[in-house]
């Protein structure tokens, strides 16, 4: 996927079977691609691309507003609204870009871009005092943090942002790279590029009033190419790796392995590449988020039944987690099962003769979710024969 910086209005007709597919351009979205809109405003950003692609079918426009003060607030939003839903735009209200990732509508999509027009937390004081700097970076740090969990592959995160002080000081690409996502290119705003937009303030009196969106830049971001260090940077095994044969299946995460004289290491690393888990020998114990749990046992299962751990052969077992994800959102509070699951690892562990250690310490649940992850976690370490203290405070659950 590109962005067609230069395509406005673009288009681009081919046969189908029994009809014609035109494509539509603004700038860098096409109405073939499934978009995410954040943080919208009176919704005239959504808009304006629904319009110039002649639908909204593809759109999914959000707000952190509920409808009643929106159309209370911004003059044009009650119209905006009509038109897009009369365009088939999916339009939601009251969504978070904090906690976005978990929101039941968005939860099982994923999307070729997620854009977040002028991020900004309110106008609680000065634009130059570092509480204000700190909260609009909090805001979309956790913006990127749950984003980059409903990008498609080669998906990209767009943020258009103002510049100068002291909005630089924010620095989204530091932000960014705290996320794995990498900045792809920074394309000079320019509002007439969406005819029908209208940025607003989006806070306190002047919500419905624009702000001057000169020197305004659109971020680009990506998913970060997985670092060749990550294993040999945890673990010093530079050079293991490269020495063992290889393997390599398809499961629902990706886990390398990595043969140490002391047993087995490795990382398990989700579709993003992102680091999800480490494992190392020689206990087997484990700390678990449970998507990560499913693919753990994917990964050893397929391992075992390979006989490669049996011939000193590495694992590395690539796919995406998005099933595990789904069935950990749909098995949230089902002991029962993942007493099943959990007893199933537990087998595939005392029949792997080498000592595998498994120490999921990476989890991304926060507020309720982190209840039940806890909850679920300690059966776990139960069905395992465990000790809480396993679980580490800073792990996230
Ligand atoms: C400067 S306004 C920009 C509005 C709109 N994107 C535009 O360009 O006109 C900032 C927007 O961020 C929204 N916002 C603030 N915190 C948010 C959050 N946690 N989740 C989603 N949106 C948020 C506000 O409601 C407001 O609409």
């Amino acid at each position: 996927m590109s962005s067609n910086n230069n395509y406005n209005g673009y288009e681009n007709s081919s046969l189908g079977e029994n009809m014609v597919k035109t494509e539509k351009w603004v700038k860098h979205y096409s109405s073939n691609h499934e978009i995410l809109l954040v943080g919208e405003g009176d919704f005239s950003f959504a808009l304006s691309l629904a319009m110039a692609f002649g639908s909204g079918s593809n759109i999914v426009a959000t707000s952190l507003d509920s409808y009643d003060s929106l159309i209370n607030t911004y003059k044009k939003a009650a119209l905006n609204l009509m038109h897009l839903r009369f365009l088939g735009a999916t339009v939601l209200h009251e969504v978070d870009a904090r906690q976005m990732q978990d929101h039941p509508s968005l939860c099982w999509r994923k999307f070729d871009y997620i854009v977040y027009n002028f991020p900004h937390a309110g106008f609680y004081g000065s634009e130059d005092n570092p509480d204000m700097i700190n909260k609009h970076q909090g805001l979309v740090y956790d913006f990127f943090s749950n984003a980059r969990w409903l990008l498609r592959h080669n998906g990209q995160i767009h943020v258009t942002h103002k510049i100068k002080p002291p909005y630089s000081f924010w620095n989204l690409e530091e932000l960014a790279h705290q996320n794995s996502l990498r900045l792809m290119e920074c394309v000079p705003f320019d509002i007439k590029d969406y005819p029908m937009y209208e940025n607003k303030r989006g806070h306190s009196s002047t919500i419905d009033e624009p702000f001057n969106w000169k020197d305004s830049y659109t971020f680009i971001f990506t998913v970060a190419p997985p670092s060749p260090d990550i294993s040999s940077s945890h673990f010093n095994l530079q050079g293991c790796r490269d020495a063992l044969p290889r393997v390599k299946f398809v499961v629902k995460a990706e886990v390398r392995h990595f043969l140490m004289a002391a047993g087995y290491a490795g990382v398990l690393v989700d579709e993003y590449h992102s680091v999800r888990a480490m494992f190392w020998g020689p206990l087997p114990y484990m700390c678990v988020n449970f998507a990560e749990l499913l693919a753990i046992k994917c990964a050893l299962l397929m391992y075992e039944r390979s006989h490669l751990c049996h011939r000193n052969v590495a694992l590395d077992v690539e796919s995406n987690s998005n099933v595990a994800i789904s069935w950990i959102r749909s098995n949230f509070g089902n002991t029962l099962e993942l007493s099943t699951e959990l007893q199933e690892i537990n087998m595939a562990l005392g029949r792997i003769p080498n000592p595998v250690e498994l120490f999921c310490c990476y989890g991304k649940y926060e507020g309720a979710h982190y209840h039940l992850v806890r909850r679920l976690a300690v059966k776990a370490l139960d069905t395992l024969n465990m000790c809480e203290r396993w679980i580490p405070d800073n792990a996230g659950y």
